[in-house]
């Protein structure tokens, strides 16, 4: 099984290309179940997640193909559902997967989908997909861990109050209501900036959907849509991942193809921890402050709120501030496993139910450590890239679901990390 080897203490410098969003990748993929016609993404990241999405597309009767010239630009075309079964060894690998289950169930009149299951960050139920897709008519029954849906009539247009702002959810809903029969509201949607982006390709495809970004999206169902080109949002989670390289290295990184205002709260609150973040014309510039790091408080929160995907990276940002930091997980009950790999390394962390108490502290040693998920893994990477000595990370898979490229882009900008098989 892979590995990573990091040797840490040097500040990077340099230049780091943003690749495309994975979280609207995913989505943005589905979508292109609604229509019959060609649909081009552009700005693809090459990462597992993306490769595992294809596969299931292909399943389910869809031509993909990567464009010969054209990195990172992908072909998808479902001239006709062969299948509408997501499998479980599909869904188990990434829960993405679920989100086929709409744009199905809105073109075919039926979709059969195994439920994901617990994952390593916490149980992440799908009842808010199935309350969003019921409320437009759908039947829906569980048989042997999969969820049946069938709308033998077609789906209809309804008003659907989300009791908390799920991403997931918004996509699923958002996606069938395209082809429903009828207006669909969505109350207390999602505003991530890859809800953004789905509506933006849909409405390309012909779609009629308002209020992207904000709570309330309305949605004016069609009966066909047609093929779009798109090209994907860059991924502000990879991009404040590595603002935060830059910050833990005491180093100077500038991020192509991203804003500040990417980043959401995010940006403030790295801000107020010792980063210098400016927006120039190649891209975010970042680096720390005279200063250095200082321990601040943050709660993860729906965008525009923390991210939640940038709670571990910012714990080990947190380890080497001075001063101590609270930062409390709202969104997932599960979130704090890369704890106790970072106190493998030095770290002074305590755990109180959904808050952890990071006491910062000069340097950390680099260790053997393991990951446990996507953004757990990295933010191991990060505190390798700070620690003094040798830093081992194992199970490195968890990485490659959604970073592209990792250690090449870090040695571009000075980091000694290796790949080991
Ligand atoms: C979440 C993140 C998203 C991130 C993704 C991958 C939020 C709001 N969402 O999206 O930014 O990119 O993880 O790590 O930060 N829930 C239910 N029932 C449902 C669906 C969700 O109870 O049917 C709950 C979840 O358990 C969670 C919350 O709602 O507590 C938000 O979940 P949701 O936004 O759906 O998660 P993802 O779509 O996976």
């Amino acid at each position: 099984m892979d590995r990573i080897i990091i040797e840490g203490g040097i500040p990077l410098q340099g230049r780091i290309q943003v690749s495309g969003a994975k979280n609207a990748a995913l989505p943005l993929m589905a979508a292109t179940l609604l229509t019959d016609q060609p649909v081009e993404l552009s700005n693809v990241p090459d990462v597992a997640d993306v490769n595992t999405m294809q596969r299931l597309l292909q399943r389910l009767g869809t031509a993909s193909t990567m464009q010969a010239g054209a990195p990172g630009t992908l072909r998808l075309q479902t001239s006709s559902l062969m299948s509408t079964t997501a499998p479980y060894d599909l869904v188990r690998k990434m829960r993405a997967s679920v989100l086929v289950l709409g744009p199905m169930l809105a073109r075919q009149g039926e979709a059969i989908v195994s439920l994901p299951g617990g994952c390593a960050i916490g149980t992440r139920p799908i009842d808010l997909h199935l309350m969003g897709l019921e409320r437009m008519g759908a039947v829906i029954e569980l048989e042997q861990g999969y969820v049946k849906a069938t709308a033998p009539k077609g789906l209809k247009g309804a008003e659907i109050k989300l009791p908390q702002p799920s991403v997931g959810a918004t996509e699923n809903i958002l996606m069938a209501a395209c082809l429903a029969d009828g207006d669909t509201t969505i109350l207390d949607a999602a505003q991530e900036p890859e809800i953004v982006d789905l509506a933006a390709l849909l409405n390309a495809m012909g779609a009629e959907i308002d209020g992207a970004g904000t709570a309330i999206l309305r949605i004016r169902g069609r009966t066909s849509l047609s093929g779009a080109s798109h090209r994907i949002i860059a991924d502000r989670i990879e991009a404040g991942t590595y603002a935060m390289a830059a910050g833990i290295t005491s180093g100077q990184l500038v991020l192509q193809d991203v804003r500040a205002l990417h980043l959401g709260v995010a940006a403030e609150r790295l801000e107020e921890a010792g980063l210098l973040l400016e927006d120039t014309a190649d891209g975010l510039s970042v680096r720390t402050a005279n200063g250095g790091l200082k321990g601040v408080d943050v709660m993860t929160r729906p965008f525009p709120g923390f991210a939640t995907d940038l709670q571990a990276q910012f714990m080990a940002l947190m380890c080497l501030a001075s001063g101590a930091s609270m930062i409390t997980e709202t969104i997932f009950e599960n979130r704090f496993m890369h704890v106790p790999e970072l106190a493998r390394m030095g770290a002074r962390i305590t755990v109180h139910g959904g808050s952890a108490l990071v006491r910062g502290q000069a340097r950390l040693t680099g260790a053997p450590v393991m990951a446990t998920d996507l953004r757990a893994s990295v933010s191991l990477v990060l505190a390798g890239l700070a620690a003094q000595g040798p830093t081992t990370v194992n199970r490195v898979y968890h990485l490659d679901r959604g970073y592209e490229r990792l250690e090449e882009k870090l040695r571009g900008v000075g980091a000694r990390i290796e790949r080991s098989g």
